[in-house]
């Protein structure tokens, strides 16, 4: 097959789908790749690089045209779909329920969409989940921001001038990037606290040296999705929560907000007058400032000052350690790659299979997920 990856066009979007080191897998296993110029630049991966793995370095307008199989990290474009080959293969992450446009364009020319946010989390599909793979680095890396907006260390410092006391940091959120970030910020000598609506992290947090924090009430026995995501609470639990994390704030320094519901808007979190109970010099990263943010004041690749309080809201944090991040992220599209049956002059990947059914968003000119 022909496997290809273009620069990605998104402001913020550092990553690339193909790395080398995937790249020569690709060829090893007896198909072509092409890539464009440069597309790898921004992740630290030269073209030599790809060269040296046996790719094509070309043209994004040849690679659009020639492609079987065209692997992203965000959606194509109009102008890209334009240029595809008609019946072809398109694997990225989708954003189903606002990109309908796009999707009913790829479906015309009857190219197959699959969404790689929408692996289901099962055994089986663990090295396939970019969701995984990119909140772990983006936990990690929202600790390094923190600390480096922040006007002192994070560890305590026993020295002849005096001692200075460790950072308290709370981490809203403990999936797999507030987990991260609770292990990050521990490493690096904080007091850790994490909050969370879902009693099953209360063990995990523990487990990584964390302070649990949470309302335990009736709703928050079943705040749970079998899928294992939060689910939306209600107005009432809300407000218990706000009064706990409110009088929380007032010993905390440093904020990592990663709290997120599926399809949703982020809740609102860090309301206006809780940052109030913060000292100045205190720091809020929101990772959820894309998806509307955990804190009032959160903006999208700024950094707002609010009385001396920083928020800061980086945009596509995975991307700020691209390199690892591309590398991951393709890894997964080649694990998910190995669902396809090459071979098979019928069909080249079973509809039956539960990773198939719950990614193929068209195909074959029927829209199936919406
Ligand atoms: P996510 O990115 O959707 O949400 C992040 C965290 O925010 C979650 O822990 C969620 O419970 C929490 N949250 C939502 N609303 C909140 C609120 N109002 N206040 C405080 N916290 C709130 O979720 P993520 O990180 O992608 O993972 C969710 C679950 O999936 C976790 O249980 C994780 O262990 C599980 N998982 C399972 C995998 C598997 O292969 N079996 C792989 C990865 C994750």
């Amino acid at each position: 097959m022909i496997i290809g990856a273009v620069k990605e066009k998104n402001k913020f979007e550092n990553r690339v789908a193909i790395s080398p080191d995937e790249a020569k897998n690709y060829v090893k296993s007896g198909h072509q790749v092409l890539i464009e110029k440069s597309a790898g630049l921004a992740s630290g991966f030269t073209d030599s690089s790809y060269k040296e793995a046996g790719a094509s370095v070309t043209s994004a307008k040849e690679i659009l045209k020639k492609s079987q199989i065209l692997v992203k990290i965000q959606l194509t474009s109009n102008d890209e779909i334009k240029e595809m080959q008609t019946n072809s293969i398109l694997i990225s992450q989708v954003n189903v329920n606002s990109s309908a446009d796009l999707i009913k364009s790829l479906n015309a020319k009857k190219i197959s969409l699959f969404a790689l946010e929408r692996i289901p989390r099962i055994t089986r599909a663990q090295n396939m989940d970019i969701l995984s793979s990119q909140a772990n680095l983006a936990g990690y890396h929202a600790v390094i921001d923190a600390a480096a907006e922040f006007n002192r260390v994070l560890p305590m410092f026993m020295t002849a001038a005096g001692k200075i006391n460790p950072a308290n940091v709370l981490v809203v959120g403990a999936g797999v990037a507030g987990l991260q970030a609770i292990a990050t910020a521990k490493r690096l000598g904080s007091i850790v606290y994490a909050t969370d609506v879902r009693v099953a992290s209360k063990e995990q947090v523990e487990s990584l040296g964390g302070k649990f924090v949470m309302v335990e009430d009736k709703e928050s026995q079943d705040a749970e999705t079998s899928g294992g995501y939060a689910k939306e609470m209600s107005a009432e639990y809300q407000k218990k929560q706000e009064a706990l994390l409110a009088e929380t704030l007032k010993k905390i320094d440093i904020v990592i907000c990663t709290a997120q519901i599926p399809g949703r808007k982020a809740p609102l979190i860090i309301k206006k007058y809780m940052l109030d109970n913060m000292s100045s010099g205190s720091v809020i990263v929101d990772l959820a400032v894309e998806t509307g943010g955990n804190c009032e004041f959160s903006q999208v690749g700024k950094i707002v000052n609010k009385n001396g309080v920083k928020i800061v809201g980086h945009a596509n944090v995975p991307g700020r350690v691209a390199s690892n991040a591309s590398s991951l992220f393709s890894k997964n599209i080649s694990n998910f790659l190995a669902l396809m049956n090459f071979e098979s002059k019928k069909s080249l990947y079973d509809k039956n299979d539960e990773i198939i059914k719950a990614t193929l968003v068209c195909a074959n000119g029927k829209i199936l997920i919406k």
